[in-house]
């Protein structure tokens, strides 16, 4: 199986999404999202960014690669009554079944950023999109301070070194990267334009369990438990990402999480 897929569809991500409902509704509301909008949420997960762009009235497609993850998404949508917005599975890097420049705006905050073949994803981002229409991506940024890159760095060293060829996903968090990734689909630098914004996770317990929903539903965070646990680190990483949850946290109450983590944010006018 694709190992891309196999690593989204092994964790359940709509545990996670959980604590990122506000931040995704106040992002979407930026988007200037009218009635009629046609709008493609890509690496959409259970529909955080899609639902809000739906409510707002935009004829919202949803696509991800993980089965288990669409399926939720078109459960959040029908248990809403949302009949415009719709999720199916889909591949960033080949998105064949989507016609050219059918959409307005194409969003992935945090999804298109974890597929492999950059340089096709960028491709197919600026495929779909109509002229005079937008692209805005949400990416991680690399060795970034706060809780989703820092997640991301602890993990890496616990996990097996990646395969030959294997570019980094974090790399989309780079502007020189993304500049170069959209040249080659056709994009000039003056179309692109960034900004840092933040996301907040906030969750109705203590951070130490919200590190435990990561920890048994966050793909990349499992696999690299899976793998400290062979090699007897798993508490050494237990311990390290507990620091990191404990400290991050802004919430004035001990018993509820919220922390910030900055990311790059990306708007293409091709
Ligand atoms: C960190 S989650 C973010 C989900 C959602 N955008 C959100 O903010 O809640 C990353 C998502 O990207 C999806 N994804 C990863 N690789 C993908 C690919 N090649 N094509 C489409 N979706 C992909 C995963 O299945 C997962 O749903």
């Amino acid at each position: 199986m694709n190992p891309n897929k196999a690593l989204w569809e092994k964790g359940d991500f709509t545990r996670i999404a959980e604590s990122m409902r506000e931040s995704g509704e106040a992002l979407v509301e930026s988007f200037g999202i009218r009635k009629g909008l046609r709008v493609l949420d890509l690496g959409c997960g259970d529909g955080t960014t899609a639902l809000p762009a739906a409510r707002l009235g935009a004829d919202v497609l949803g696509v991800d690669i993980a089965r288990n993850l669409v399926e939720a998404g078109n459960r959040r949508a029908a248990k809403e009554g949302l009949a415009n917005c719709k999720f199916q599975e889909g591949d960033a890097t080949d998105l064949h079944e989507l016609a050219d420049h059918s959409f307005d705006l194409v969003v992935s905050i945090f999804g298109a950023m974890f597929a492999p073949k950059p340089a096709e994803v960028a491709k197919e981002l600026v495929r779909v999109t109509r002229r005079g229409g937008r692209i805005i991506m949400g990416n991680w940024i690399p060795n970034d301070p706060t809780l989703v890159a820092q997640i991301l760095k602890i993990s890496s060293a616990y996990a097996p070194p990646p395969p030959e060829g294997f570019v980094s996903p974090m790399t989309w968090g780079i502007e020189s990267h993304v500049v170069e990734r959209f040249a080659g689909a056709g994009v000039p630098a003056e179309k692109i334009s960034f900004a840092r914004d933040t996301f907040v996770f906030n969750y109705p317990t203590p951070p130490a369990a919200l590190l435990d929903e990561f920890r048994k539903y966050y793909g990349p965070t499992m696999n690299a438990f899976e793998a400290a646990e062979k090699s007897g680190r798993a508490a050494d990483l237990q311990k390290e990402l507990e620091r990191l949850f404990e400290s991050q946290n802004r919430s004035p109450r001990k018993d509820a999480t919220s922390i910030p983590a900055t990311f790059l944010r990306v708007t293409v006018a091709p």
